[in-house]
Formats: structure tokens, sequence, C-alpha cells
């Protein structure tokens, strides 16, 4: 496949992704986001993404910068991804040139885009990125452990969660989490008007595995294609709380692991607890090796998330608080 030119810039040049540039981006994308890259299995899906812009960079014919980008929504934003730096070439101002030229690019192929978001972890350095505004912050919490020590990480969950209803006199019939088999079902849902108030959806969006989407028609489908499994309790028609999990994918942490990331969203802990059992559960016959499973949630379900996991001997809590930050700005 022949190299399709998009333009120079700063003694770069830059061209649209190929498949067989994918070892090159690899070798520029050692240790990012401590082995939880998400791109060596991502990589070979965006080539053939419908509306999915990927933008490489070359000096002297030297692989030195990747920033890839899917118009949602309509056609009315670009949402960033990907973005990465040849090592060596960090810190010259390299991260500002790929993102413009790949602005311009995407501006000429989709005109109506007028919108850049972007997910990220934690707040940008005072200066970088001051062009941003912060949407939203989703609090998140990681869990490791090897795969064969789920099954009694969930029992002890379950046993848990049982106690807990006794002492706080709570049921799940009251609570009850449905998995939303029927996409029209889902899609009804959705679609609904008052969902993202109901939800306090971030910025009004669907996280989904990182990817900031507006619960309207026209991403129905992206959503689609990533076969989630979806809980939500629908038992009137007004659910106040949603989550799914996003099938778990290969990573290089520890020389080789499977990233899980689950999204909560409504802020009923009861309801947060059963969603995670259930979701557990329903991921145990896909998983292996080590595990890192990634919880994304409303801020104020943190602590109570992170008590609720604590004390197992064979799935532990990797790391602090920490936060998803979800980023917009305008396109000149
Ligand atoms: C983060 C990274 C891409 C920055 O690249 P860089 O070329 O070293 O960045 P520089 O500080 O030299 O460039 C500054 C420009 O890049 C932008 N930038 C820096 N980090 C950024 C980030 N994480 N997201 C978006 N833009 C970023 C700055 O806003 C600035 O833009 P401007 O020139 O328009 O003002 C690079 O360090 C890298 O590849 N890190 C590993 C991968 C990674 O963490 N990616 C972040 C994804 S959120």
């Amino acid at each position: 496949m022949e190299a399709q030119y998009v333009g120079e810039s700063d003694g770069l040049t830059f061209w649209l992704a190929r498949p067989q540039d994918y070892d090159e981006v690899m070798a520029i994308s050692h240790g990012i986001y401590a082995g939880n890259d998400y791109l060596p299995h991502r990589y070979k899906i965006w080539m053939t993404e419908k509306n999915r812009v990927t933008i490489i960079a070359r000096r002297d014919g030297k692989l030195m910068a990747l920033e890839s980008g899917l118009v949602v929504d309509g056609g009315k934003t670009i949402v960033m991804e990907g973005l990465r730096v040849c090592p060596t070439e960090r810190g010259r101002g390299v991260a500002g040139v790929i993102q413009r030229v790949t602005d311009r690019y995407v501006k000429q192929l989709y005109p109506s885009v007028n919108t850049k978001r972007l997910t990220r972890r934690d707040a940008p350095k005072p200066g970088h990125m001051s062009k941003f505004t912060i949407l939203a912050r989703r609090a998140a919490l990681t869990l490791t452990g090897e795969a064969e020590r789920f099954k009694s990480f969930v029992l002890g969950l379950k046993t848990k969660l049982d106690s807990i209803e006794k002492t706080e006199g709570s049921t799940t019939i009251n609570h009850q989490l449905v998995v939303l088999k029927d996409d029209q079902k889902l899609e009804a849902l959705l679609l609904n008007p008052d969902l993202s108030t109901r939800l306090q959806l971030p910025g009004g969006a669907i996280i989904q595995d990182w990817q900031p989407l507006k619960p309207m028609e026209s991403n129905l489908e992206i959503l689609r294609r990533r076969k989630l499994t979806w809980l939500a309790n629908i038992s009137n028609d007004k659910p106040t709380f949603m989550s799914f999990y996003t099938h778990p994918y290969p990573i290089p942490f520890n020389g080789g692991s499977l990233r899980l990331n689950i999204d909560l969203y409504g802020e009923d802990l009861c309801l947060a607890r059963q969603a995670l059992i259930t979701h557990l559960e329903q991921v145990m016959g896909e998983i292996h090796g080590t595990v890192l499973v990634h919880i994304y949630m409303p801020q104020a379900l943190w602590a109570g998330m992170r008590k609720f996991c604590e004390g197992d001997e064979g799935v532990k809590q990797l790391g602090d608080y920490w936060e998803q930050m979800f980023l917009e700005r305008e396109m000149s």
C-alpha cells in the first residue's frame, strides 16, 4: 500500500498511517501509559475504521509521531486519540505540530467538524492545552490480579454485598439491574432526552473506554461495533444507573496483560457494587493471565467502591485515586 502524503511543516512530512507502519509506531510507544497502551491492540482496527483519520509524522524517513481522531456526534466532533512522539523528540513541540496538521487535514476532509474532544489521565500541566475547557472529571479505581483469583474475589464481593444489604436494610429487589440484550430497548434508553441529566453523564457524553460519545442516533452504530454488555435499572422506564464493560484486550503491562474497562454512570453505590459483580461474572470466561481492571465512575462513588473492593488477597488495588479528564476545544 503506497503512503498517502498529507503535508509538511517544521521539517516533518505527514502521511496517512498504513498497516505496514505498525512496527515503527510500536517502536516509539515503549512505556506509554505505564504499560496500559491500547494502540498495539487497536492500531490494525483503526486502519479500516470508518470516519477515522490516523496521521504519522516522519523526519528523514524516520517515524517521529502519531495522532489519530474519530469523527463522531453526527460529523460535528472529532475525538482525538493515540497522540505520541518519539522519546528522543519529546519536549520540542512536535505534539503541537502534528496536532495542527491533523486539525487542518480533518477540517479539509470533514468541514462539518467544529469541536475537538479528548480524554486524558489527570490534569494537563499549567499552560499546556490552555485552549481546552475541562468538561468533566471521572474518578478511576484500578484493580489487578491473576485471572484465576477473580472467582474468589467475586465470591467475596457477593458475601460483602449480602451483609451490607442486611445492615443497610436495602435489598436487590428494589434495585434490580437488568442486562440490556435487546438493541431496541438499549437505543430507547440512550436516546431518551433526559438520560444525560438523570445519569449526570460527564459533559453530556457516554465515555466508552476513553471515547466520549454524545448519546445520539449517529453514535449508536459506533457503540454497536464495540459489542458492549450493558446494565441498567430499567424496572421503571427512567433508569438512574447504567454501566457497561468493554471486552478485555491485551496491553504491554507486566510483559503482557489484559485490560478490562468498566464504566459506571449514576451515583447509587448499591447499584455500582452490583454492577461491578455482574460485569466481573460476565467477563470471567474471557480473562487469563494478569488482568488490570479500570473502573470509571462519578467521584462520589470512589471511596465506597474502594472500600467494597479491599481486603482480598488475590485481587488488589493498584495505585491510588486517579482521574479521567474530559476536554474540549472549538476548531477554528
Ligand atoms: C505527551 C507527548 C505527546 C507530548 O509531546 P511533545 O512533543 O514532547 O510535547 P511538547 O511539550 O514538546 O509540545 C508542546 C505542544 O504539545 C501539546 N501537548 C503536550 N502534551 C499534550 C497532550 N498530552 N495532549 C495534547 N497536546 C499536548 C502542547 O499543548 C503544546 O502545543 P502548542 O505547541 O500548540 O502549544 C509526548 O510526551 C509523548 O509522546 N508522551 C507519551 C505518550 C503520551 O503520554 N501521550 C499523551 C496522550 S494524552
